[in-house]
Parts: C-alpha cells; structure tokens; sequence
C-alpha cells in the first residue's frame, strides 16, 4: 500500500504568494509542500505536491496519481470550470480525492460557481485560504485510516 498523498495544482498556482495575495493569500506552494510533508511525515506519509499549468500536464499528474497515491488532494484552479478531460482522469482513481480551493469560488463571479470536479470529489475544502490544504491533509489522513 503506498504511503504517497498527492497535491496537484492547477494553472497559475505556480505564483502564489505573488498572485492576488488579496484573494489567495501570501504563503507560496512551497510553504505548503513543507508544511504538508511535515506533518504527514508524523504518521509516515510521505507528500508529492506538482504543479502544471496546462490542462495535458494535469492530467498526466493525475494519471500518475492513479498508480501511486493513497490520496489526492487537488486545486484544479480554473480548469476546475473547464475541464472534462480533468474530470474523466479523476474518475479513473480508486483513492479518496479532496477537491480544495484557496477562495470560495461561490461567493465570486458565476462563472466559477460550476465544478466538473464536484461530482467525482470525495469531498470539497474551500475559502480557508492556504489553511485549507493543512484541513485536506487531516481529511485525506481521517479518509486512509491513519
Ligand atoms: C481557485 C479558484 C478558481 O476559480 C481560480 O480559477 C483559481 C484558484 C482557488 O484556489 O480559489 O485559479 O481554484
């Protein structure tokens, strides 16, 4: 059984703590990846967390995924609102995913009120800022019993 839990993130993630700190904050992804290695390292997990600002690439991260995580936590970012090729590579997991927003894309622009990745989510994390991805590892940890 892998002990991998993997955090993927759409397009345009790859600047946050640059981009609109006003709305996603100032932590970057790598304050995430350490924060998350860390404490998923407490119960022998280890964190792979990838970024891709193309639709192809996030689907070859998720296909990897399918083969060698024991969970997925991902931000599609705004190919959340786009995507059927990210929603079909999602429906080929067996393991939990965790969908995970910084904001809360209902309190912003309609267009972003639609996710293709709801309806193959486990279960949503959304408007908590980078907090949320420390609150997606405890769920994905709760989800692989550990
Ligand atoms: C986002 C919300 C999306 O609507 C947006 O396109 C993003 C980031 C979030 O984390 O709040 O790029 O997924």
């Amino acid at each position: 059984m892998t002990k991998t839990i993997h955090v993927l993130n759409g397009p345009n993630l790859n600047l946050l703590g640059l981009r609109e700190p006003e709305i996603y904050g100032h932590d970057t992804l790598d304050d995430i990846r350490d924060r998350l290695s860390k404490r998923a390292a407490e119960v022998g997990y280890g964190v792979v967390l990838a970024q891709s600002n193309h639709e192809g690439g996030l689907v070859d991260l998720i296909q990897t995924a399918r083969t060698e995580a024991a969970a997925v936590i991902i931000n599609p970012a705004a190919y959340t609102h786009t995507s059927v090729a990210v929603h079909d590579a999602l429906r080929m997991l067996k393991c939990p995913i965790i969908e995970l927003h910084l904001s809360n894309p209902h309190a912003r622009e309609e267009f972003r009120h639609h996710s293709y990745v709801s309806p193959v989510a486990t279960g949503i994390i959304a408007g908590f800022g980078a907090a949320g991805y420390s609150l997606a590892l405890e769920a994905a940890l709760g989800l692989i019993g550990e």
